[in-house]
């Protein structure tokens, strides 16, 4: 295909990626899709990926030597930005001292116990990925509990494995809130698997009640992140995760809360400290490892005295290998300086009121949710509020797409998909933000 005369696709206009294009084209040969993960190929990325080969700080640059300011942040972990000297240094050290035992490692019980210590839970397994991590987690509720099924919200992400795939994939949901409906969002789910799954409406306390009503001898837990930083940024009603608290407490429901995104971010003790809410168990990974890949499940004593041979598997070659643990450990120390979350906190609000600032200022039709340190996001929609899956179905994703192309030729990284979410770091600073904004409004300003 071409495009304007060109031998390569343009991506965006003015914007040269002829040889992102060029990778492109190897990559399709010998990966589907093009990439390692479809999060990360067309038509998530249209018309292909760009191909990256540097970060330092708050910049990114491409193949074909386009520099951009990042505000995507590999999806979130990169809570310090780009090559951040305190982790390579800790991962150097390690490097020297071996690289894998997989047994046991003083620095690993370190950062269990850091771990511990600034989420306020009792004890704490490590995995590689977010998803293992939700997996071990219902796993867990369900041997603890002795029960089946498990809530989760419309369109909800937890990670691409066969527990938790239901509802989420664009497709839009159907029939009431409360029903035991499921949607396979991939070929090869097994049907019991999906109906195990109930899916129940974000923010729809009365649906989530009457579920639990007629099923609570069946449900072995319910699991949300707790703001839903997968759709855009859909913030939880007032109460509403203090509700679901009680509830699966008065039912012999896990609360499972997953902070793969907003744990160690949106406050030292994430998303638990924000909200002042206790998870039975809750899943942690980005942030934590800090683009090091490194998750955990942590919770109760009483929970995880399951996870020992004999009663509830959970098993990793890779858990907790020395060079991810000197990582996570160097991540959470930097975090632990003071000032640190005050800092996340003043330019993630930057960026919140600046954009919204940019849609006044150009009358666009959009809105933006978000939650400080938490990071935000742009939506064009006609509502006042994104308050669930629904609602964030019905916003204008090819505008965004628009948006992304136009920042792109402008040196600013958006992802160009609206269900993504604008992602801060301890190194971005007022002036980042600043001309991000002014890119922004221009941009609005065009489209
Ligand atoms: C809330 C949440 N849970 C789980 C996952 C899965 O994590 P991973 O991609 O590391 O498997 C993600 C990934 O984006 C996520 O956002």
């Amino acid at each position: 295909m071409t495009a304007t005369g060109k031998d390569y696709v343009v991506y965006a206009d003015g914007l040269d990626t002829r040889r992102s294009y060029e990778t492109y084209r190897r990559a399709v040969k010998v990966m589907p899709g093009g990439a390692s993960s479809h999060g990360q190929c067309y038509p998530v990325f249209d018309p292909y990926p760009l191909t990256f080969k540097k970060g330092k700080g708050t910049k990114i640059w491409d193949i074909d030597g386009n520099e951009y300011l990042d505000f995507i942040l590999a999806m979130g972990p990169l809570i310090h930005g780009h090559a951040h000297p305190a982790l390579i240094k800790a991962v150097t050290e390690q490097l020297e001292k071996g690289t894998m035992f997989a047994v046991l490692h003083d620095l690993e019980v370190d950062l269990a116990e850091k771990v511990c210590e600034m989420t306020s839970l009792d004890m704490v397994r490590f995995s590689n990925s977010g998803a293992e991590a939700t997996q071990a987690a219902i796993r867990l509720a369900r041997g603890y509990t002795g029960k089946k099924k498990i809530i989760k919200f419309e369109g909800a992400y937890h990670g691409g494995h066969d527990y938790v795939l239901a509802g989420t994939g664009g497709t839009p949901p159907m029939g009431p809130s409360t029903s035991l409906y499921t949607i396979p969002a991939s070929w090869g789910i097994p049907e019991e698997t999906l109906a195990n799954t109930i899916l129940v409406r974000w923010n729809d306390f009365g649906a989530l009640k009457k579920v639990v009503n007629r099923h609570a001898n069946e449900i072995a837990a319910i699991i949300t992140e707790p703001i839903l930083m997968n759709l855009g940024t859909i913030l939880p009603d007032e109460g509403f995760l203090e509700s679901m608290r009680e509830l699966c407490t008065a039912n012999d429901i896990v609360f499972i809360l997953d902070e793969v995104i907003s744990g160690f971010r949106l406050a030292r003790g994430g998303a638990q400290e924000y909200f002042k809410i206790k998870a039975d168990i809750a899943t942690y990974a980005k942030a934590l490892g800090a683009g090091f890949p490194i998750s955990a499940l942590a919770g109760k004593k009483e929970i995880f005295e399951n996870l020992v041979p004999g009663k509830v598997f959970h098993a990793g070659t890779y858990n907790a290998n020395p060079l991810v643990v000197a990582a996570s450990y160097a991540s959470l120390t930097e975090l632990d300086k003071p000032g640190t979350y005050a800092k996340l906190h003043k330019i993630g609000n930057m960026l919140q009121d600046g954009l919204e600032g940019a849609i006044d200022d150009t009358n666009t039709q959009a809105i933006v949710q978000g939650a400080g340190p938490g990071g935000c996001q742009l939506l064009f929609t006609k509502l006042r509020k994104i308050k669930d899956y629904r609602d964030f179905l019905s916003t204008d994703s090819e505008k965004y797409m628009k948006m992304h192309k136009k920042l792109l030729k402008r040196g600013i990284y958006f992802h160009p998909q609206q269900y993504e979410h604008l992602f801060i770091s301890t190194q971005h600073t007022e002036e980042d933000v600043n001309r991000c904004i002014a890119n922004v409004k221009e941009v609005l300003r065009e489209l």
